[in-house]
Protein backbone atom coordinates (compact mmCIF):
# COMPACT_ATOMS: atom_id res chain seq x y z
CA UNK A 1 0.00 0.00 0.00
CA UNK A 2 1.37 3.89 -0.85
CA UNK A 3 1.82 6.00 2.01
CA UNK A 4 -0.39 8.86 2.47
CA UNK A 5 3.13 10.98 1.40
CA UNK A 6 3.28 9.26 -1.93
CA UNK A 7 -0.08 10.29 -2.90
CA UNK A 8 -1.34 12.83 -5.42
CA UNK A 9 -4.29 14.95 -5.01
CA UNK A 10 -5.98 17.84 -6.23
CA UNK A 11 -3.65 17.93 -9.27
CA UNK A 12 -3.96 17.99 -12.54
CA UNK A 13 -0.40 16.10 -13.27
CA UNK A 14 -0.06 13.49 -16.24
CA UNK A 15 3.64 12.75 -16.37
CA UNK A 16 2.79 9.72 -18.27
CA UNK A 17 1.32 12.06 -21.22
CA UNK A 18 3.71 12.89 -23.81
CA UNK A 19 4.55 16.54 -24.32
CA UNK A 20 2.88 18.82 -26.40
CA UNK A 21 4.00 22.65 -27.31
CA UNK A 22 1.60 25.13 -28.38
CA UNK A 23 2.61 28.14 -29.30
CA UNK A 24 -0.37 31.15 -29.61
CA UNK A 25 -3.44 31.24 -27.02
CA UNK A 26 -5.97 33.26 -28.99
CA UNK A 27 -8.90 31.47 -30.20
CA UNK A 28 -6.87 28.80 -32.64
CA UNK A 29 -4.52 28.08 -29.72
CA UNK A 30 -6.99 27.69 -26.99
CA UNK A 31 -8.97 25.37 -29.02
CA UNK A 32 -5.87 23.24 -30.07
CA UNK A 33 -4.78 23.38 -25.95
CA UNK A 34 -8.08 22.02 -25.21
CA UNK A 35 -7.89 19.21 -27.80
CA UNK A 36 -4.24 18.44 -27.40
CA UNK A 37 -4.32 18.40 -23.72
CA UNK A 38 -6.78 15.35 -23.60
CA UNK A 39 -3.96 13.09 -24.82
CA UNK A 40 -0.56 15.25 -24.01
CA UNK A 41 0.99 17.05 -20.72
CA UNK A 42 1.10 20.85 -22.33
CA UNK A 43 3.02 23.74 -22.89
CA UNK A 44 1.71 27.04 -23.83
CA UNK A 45 3.97 29.62 -24.80
CA UNK A 46 2.19 33.19 -25.79
CA UNK A 47 3.10 37.04 -25.59
CA UNK A 48 0.70 38.53 -23.17
CA UNK A 49 1.82 37.64 -19.78
CA UNK A 50 -1.39 39.64 -18.11
CA UNK A 51 -2.93 36.39 -19.98
CA UNK A 52 -1.37 34.03 -18.51
CA UNK A 53 -3.50 33.62 -15.41
CA UNK A 54 -7.20 33.35 -17.16
CA UNK A 55 -5.38 30.98 -19.24
CA UNK A 56 -4.03 28.68 -16.43
CA UNK A 57 -7.21 28.76 -15.16
CA UNK A 58 -9.42 27.38 -18.23
CA UNK A 59 -7.26 24.23 -19.03
CA UNK A 60 -6.99 23.75 -15.15
CA UNK A 61 -10.76 23.81 -15.32
CA UNK A 62 -10.24 21.30 -17.96
CA UNK A 63 -8.05 18.49 -16.03
CA UNK A 64 -5.50 18.93 -18.10
CA UNK A 65 -1.60 18.80 -16.91
CA UNK A 66 -0.39 22.83 -18.45
CA UNK A 67 2.09 24.72 -18.16
CA UNK A 68 1.64 28.36 -19.17
CA UNK A 69 4.32 30.79 -20.09
CA UNK A 70 5.23 33.64 -21.81
CA UNK A 71 7.00 33.69 -24.95
CA UNK A 72 8.06 36.33 -27.79
CA UNK A 73 8.51 34.05 -30.81
CA UNK A 74 10.33 37.09 -32.34
CA UNK A 75 12.87 37.28 -30.11
CA UNK A 76 15.76 34.64 -30.29
CA UNK A 77 16.15 34.84 -26.50
CA UNK A 78 12.67 34.32 -25.39
CA UNK A 79 12.53 31.02 -28.24
CA UNK A 80 15.71 29.73 -26.40
CA UNK A 81 14.35 30.05 -22.85
CA UNK A 82 10.89 28.66 -24.14
CA UNK A 83 13.10 25.44 -25.59
CA UNK A 84 14.83 25.23 -22.10
CA UNK A 85 11.57 25.08 -20.18
CA UNK A 86 10.13 22.58 -22.69
CA UNK A 87 13.40 20.65 -22.58
CA UNK A 88 12.32 20.06 -18.88
CA UNK A 89 9.21 18.65 -19.33
CA UNK A 90 10.31 15.62 -21.35
CA UNK A 91 10.54 14.30 -24.89
CA UNK A 92 8.65 16.91 -27.32
CA UNK A 93 6.26 14.72 -28.88
CA UNK A 94 3.82 17.54 -30.73
CA UNK A 95 4.05 21.28 -31.68
CA UNK A 96 1.46 23.02 -33.06
CA UNK A 97 2.96 26.65 -34.57
CA UNK A 98 -0.51 29.00 -34.11
CA UNK A 99 0.62 32.24 -33.32
CA UNK A 100 0.41 35.01 -35.84
CA UNK A 101 -1.05 38.40 -36.34
CA UNK A 102 -3.87 39.49 -39.28
CA UNK A 103 -3.31 42.19 -41.28
CA UNK A 104 -5.62 44.82 -39.11
CA UNK A 105 -3.11 43.65 -36.06
CA UNK A 106 -0.05 45.52 -36.72
CA UNK A 107 1.89 46.84 -39.70
CA UNK A 108 3.79 45.18 -42.67
CA UNK A 109 6.96 45.04 -40.61
CA UNK A 110 5.43 43.51 -37.51
CA UNK A 111 3.62 41.12 -39.69
CA UNK A 112 6.71 39.93 -41.42
CA UNK A 113 8.67 39.43 -38.01
CA UNK A 114 5.73 37.40 -35.71
CA UNK A 115 4.31 35.47 -38.77
CA UNK A 116 7.87 34.28 -40.36
CA UNK A 117 10.80 35.43 -38.56
CA UNK A 118 8.75 33.94 -35.25
CA UNK A 119 7.66 30.86 -36.59
CA UNK A 120 11.03 29.89 -38.17
CA UNK A 121 12.78 30.40 -34.62
CA UNK A 122 9.99 28.18 -33.34
CA UNK A 123 10.47 25.38 -36.12
CA UNK A 124 14.45 25.79 -35.24
CA UNK A 125 14.19 25.58 -31.70
CA UNK A 126 11.52 22.74 -31.71
CA UNK A 127 13.80 20.80 -34.40
CA UNK A 128 16.99 20.90 -31.99
CA UNK A 129 14.20 19.15 -29.48
CA UNK A 130 12.67 16.50 -32.25
CA UNK A 131 12.84 12.49 -31.29
CA UNK A 132 11.35 10.12 -33.65
CA UNK A 133 7.65 10.58 -34.04
CA UNK A 134 7.50 14.22 -32.94
CA UNK A 135 5.24 15.78 -35.53
CA UNK A 136 4.70 19.89 -35.93
CA UNK A 137 2.16 21.42 -37.13
CA UNK A 138 2.83 24.98 -38.24
CA UNK A 139 -1.05 27.20 -39.17
CA UNK A 140 -0.63 28.86 -42.18
CA UNK A 141 -3.94 30.46 -43.78
CA UNK A 142 -5.97 30.18 -47.11
CA UNK A 143 -4.54 33.74 -47.93
CA UNK A 144 -0.75 31.84 -48.70
CA UNK A 145 -2.77 29.84 -51.50
CA UNK A 146 -5.24 32.64 -52.89
CA UNK A 147 -2.50 35.27 -53.98
CA UNK A 148 -0.18 34.48 -57.18
CA UNK A 149 3.03 32.78 -56.26
CA UNK A 150 5.73 35.75 -55.37
CA UNK A 151 8.19 36.06 -57.86
CA UNK A 152 10.93 33.93 -57.34
CA UNK A 153 13.71 36.62 -55.91
CA UNK A 154 11.19 37.29 -53.22
CA UNK A 155 10.69 33.93 -52.50
CA UNK A 156 14.26 33.63 -52.24
CA UNK A 157 14.24 36.10 -49.56
CA UNK A 158 11.32 34.82 -47.69
CA UNK A 159 12.74 31.34 -47.59
CA UNK A 160 15.46 32.69 -45.53
CA UNK A 161 14.09 35.05 -42.78
CA UNK A 162 16.54 34.57 -39.92
CA UNK A 163 19.29 36.36 -41.68
CA UNK A 164 19.98 39.67 -40.18
CA UNK A 165 18.80 42.17 -43.06
CA UNK A 166 15.74 39.99 -43.59
CA UNK A 167 13.32 42.83 -43.66
CA UNK A 168 15.24 45.42 -45.63
CA UNK A 169 16.74 42.75 -48.55
CA UNK A 170 12.98 42.02 -48.73
CA UNK A 171 11.85 46.28 -48.95
CA UNK A 172 14.09 46.26 -51.46
CA UNK A 173 11.92 44.11 -53.89
CA UNK A 174 8.37 44.85 -52.51
CA UNK A 175 6.55 48.05 -53.40
CA UNK A 176 3.78 47.12 -51.70
CA UNK A 177 4.10 47.26 -48.09
CA UNK A 178 0.94 47.08 -46.51
CA UNK A 179 -0.30 44.66 -43.65
CA UNK A 180 -2.04 42.62 -46.23
CA UNK A 181 0.65 42.03 -48.30
CA UNK A 182 2.93 40.84 -45.73
CA UNK A 183 -0.09 38.70 -44.29
CA UNK A 184 -0.05 37.12 -47.91
CA UNK A 185 3.67 36.53 -48.35
CA UNK A 186 4.52 35.41 -44.31
CA UNK A 187 1.61 32.30 -45.12
CA UNK A 188 3.06 31.10 -48.35
CA UNK A 189 6.57 31.49 -47.39
CA UNK A 190 4.84 29.66 -44.00
CA UNK A 191 3.79 26.48 -46.51
CA UNK A 192 7.49 26.78 -47.92
CA UNK A 193 8.80 26.09 -44.83
CA UNK A 194 7.39 23.07 -43.79
CA UNK A 195 7.98 21.89 -47.19
CA UNK A 196 11.59 22.88 -47.46
CA UNK A 197 12.29 21.68 -44.12
CA UNK A 198 10.78 18.32 -44.22
CA UNK A 199 14.04 16.61 -44.75
CA UNK A 200 15.85 17.98 -42.22
CA UNK A 201 12.44 16.85 -39.84
CA UNK A 202 12.53 13.15 -41.77
CA UNK A 203 16.42 12.61 -40.28
CA UNK A 204 15.19 12.51 -36.68
CA UNK A 205 12.09 10.63 -37.84
CA UNK A 206 9.88 13.77 -37.43
CA UNK A 207 7.52 15.18 -39.31
CA UNK A 208 6.44 18.40 -39.95
CA UNK A 209 3.03 20.02 -42.01
CA UNK A 210 1.24 23.13 -42.29
CA UNK A 211 -2.23 23.59 -42.18
CA UNK A 212 -4.28 26.16 -44.05
CA UNK A 213 -7.68 27.52 -42.46
CA UNK A 214 -10.45 29.79 -44.19
CA UNK A 215 -11.96 32.00 -42.57
CA UNK A 216 -12.29 30.39 -38.91
CA UNK A 217 -15.18 32.13 -36.56
CA UNK A 218 -12.40 33.60 -34.07
CA UNK A 219 -11.85 36.67 -33.36
CA UNK A 220 -9.26 37.63 -34.97
CA UNK A 221 -11.69 36.76 -37.49
CA UNK A 222 -14.04 38.85 -36.10
CA UNK A 223 -11.49 41.92 -36.15
CA UNK A 224 -10.95 41.18 -40.08
CA UNK A 225 -15.08 41.16 -40.64
CA UNK A 226 -15.16 44.82 -39.07
CA UNK A 227 -11.86 46.59 -41.10
CA UNK A 228 -11.22 47.20 -44.55
CA UNK A 229 -11.53 43.64 -45.82
CA UNK A 230 -14.97 42.42 -44.51
CA UNK A 231 -16.44 42.57 -48.21
CA UNK A 232 -13.68 40.38 -49.75
CA UNK A 233 -14.50 37.91 -47.06
CA UNK A 234 -18.05 38.03 -47.67
CA UNK A 235 -17.61 38.17 -51.43
CA UNK A 236 -15.79 34.60 -50.47
CA UNK A 237 -18.20 32.70 -48.02
CA UNK A 238 -21.17 34.13 -51.06
CA UNK A 239 -19.05 32.03 -53.66
CA UNK A 240 -18.34 29.18 -50.96
CA UNK A 241 -19.66 25.77 -51.17
CA UNK A 242 -20.57 25.69 -47.32
CA UNK A 243 -21.72 28.73 -47.28
CA UNK A 244 -20.49 29.73 -43.44
CA UNK A 245 -16.87 30.17 -41.96
CA UNK A 246 -15.06 27.34 -40.16
CA UNK A 247 -15.12 26.86 -36.30
CA UNK A 248 -12.22 26.32 -34.01
CA UNK A 249 -13.34 22.68 -33.03
CA UNK A 250 -12.84 21.85 -36.72
CA UNK A 251 -9.59 23.59 -37.26
CA UNK A 252 -8.57 21.35 -33.78
CA UNK A 253 -9.85 18.24 -35.41
CA UNK A 254 -7.10 19.06 -38.42
CA UNK A 255 -4.03 19.76 -36.14
CA UNK A 256 -5.12 16.92 -34.16
CA UNK A 257 -5.02 14.72 -36.88
CA UNK A 258 -1.92 15.58 -38.29
CA UNK A 259 -0.05 15.70 -35.44
CA UNK A 260 -1.07 11.82 -34.64
CA UNK A 261 0.32 8.91 -35.64
CA UNK A 262 -2.96 8.27 -37.99
CA UNK A 263 -0.73 11.12 -39.81
CA UNK A 264 2.51 9.31 -39.67
CA UNK A 265 2.99 9.17 -43.82
CA UNK A 266 1.61 12.67 -43.87
CA UNK A 267 5.00 15.06 -44.22
CA UNK A 268 6.05 17.96 -46.12
CA UNK A 269 2.72 19.41 -47.52
CA UNK A 270 -0.28 21.51 -46.35
CA UNK A 271 -3.54 20.40 -45.29
CA UNK A 272 -6.31 23.10 -46.54
CA UNK A 273 -9.06 23.82 -44.31
CA UNK A 274 -11.24 26.15 -45.98
CA UNK A 275 -14.81 25.19 -46.56
CA UNK A 276 -13.88 24.88 -50.22
CA UNK A 277 -12.98 28.71 -50.96
CA UNK A 278 -9.69 28.01 -52.56
CA UNK A 279 -11.44 25.56 -54.50
CA UNK A 280 -14.53 27.42 -56.07
CA UNK A 281 -12.27 30.46 -56.43
CA UNK A 282 -9.96 28.97 -58.91
CA UNK A 283 -12.00 26.26 -60.33
CA UNK A 284 -15.83 27.35 -61.10
N1 LIG B 1 -9.27 33.33 -37.58
C1 LIG B 1 -9.22 33.17 -38.89
O1 LIG B 1 -10.20 33.43 -39.63
C2 LIG B 1 -7.97 32.64 -39.52
C3 LIG B 1 -7.97 32.37 -40.90
C4 LIG B 1 -6.83 31.88 -41.49
C5 LIG B 1 -5.69 31.66 -40.71
N2 LIG B 1 -5.71 31.94 -39.40
C6 LIG B 1 -4.48 31.71 -38.64
O2 LIG B 1 -4.77 30.99 -37.46
C7 LIG B 1 -3.87 31.36 -36.43
C8 LIG B 1 -4.61 31.74 -35.18
O3 LIG B 1 -5.59 32.67 -35.46
P1 LIG B 1 -6.62 33.17 -34.34
O4 LIG B 1 -7.84 33.59 -35.04
O5 LIG B 1 -6.70 32.17 -33.23
O6 LIG B 1 -5.84 34.46 -33.83
P2 LIG B 1 -5.67 35.15 -32.41
O7 LIG B 1 -6.82 34.79 -31.52
O8 LIG B 1 -5.36 36.58 -32.63
O9 LIG B 1 -4.37 34.45 -31.84
C9 LIG B 1 -3.10 34.76 -32.27
C10 LIG B 1 -2.17 34.57 -31.11
O10 LIG B 1 -0.84 34.90 -31.52
C11 LIG B 1 -0.18 35.34 -30.38
N3 LIG B 1 0.97 36.18 -30.72
C12 LIG B 1 0.98 37.34 -31.43
N4 LIG B 1 2.22 37.83 -31.50
C13 LIG B 1 3.02 36.97 -30.81
C14 LIG B 1 4.41 36.95 -30.50
N5 LIG B 1 5.25 37.91 -30.91
N6 LIG B 1 4.88 35.93 -29.73
C15 LIG B 1 4.04 34.96 -29.29
N7 LIG B 1 2.71 34.93 -29.56
C16 LIG B 1 2.22 35.92 -30.30
C17 LIG B 1 -1.19 36.16 -29.61
O11 LIG B 1 -0.76 36.14 -28.26
P3 LIG B 1 -1.45 36.86 -26.98
O12 LIG B 1 -2.92 36.55 -27.05
O13 LIG B 1 -0.78 36.16 -25.84
O14 LIG B 1 -1.15 38.31 -27.07
C18 LIG B 1 -2.49 35.44 -29.90
O15 LIG B 1 -2.86 34.61 -28.85
C19 LIG B 1 -3.00 32.46 -37.03
O16 LIG B 1 -1.82 31.88 -37.53
C20 LIG B 1 -3.84 32.98 -38.17
O17 LIG B 1 -3.07 33.61 -39.17
C21 LIG B 1 -6.80 32.43 -38.78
Amino acid sequence: MRSDAELQTGTNQRPDLPVALVIGGGGIGMSTARRLGQSHRLVLASLSADRIPAREAALREDGIDAVVTRCDITDPGSVAELGRLVASQGPLRTIAHVAALSPSMGDWRTLLRVNLVGARLIERMSLEQAVPGTAAVFVSSSAGHLAEPPAPEITAVLDDPLVPDFVERLEKLVPERTPLQAYRLTKNALLRMCRRRAAAWGQKGARIVSMSPGPIATPMGALEFEGPHREVKLTMLRQSPLGREGTMTETADAIEFLASDRASYITGTDLLVDGGILATTRFS
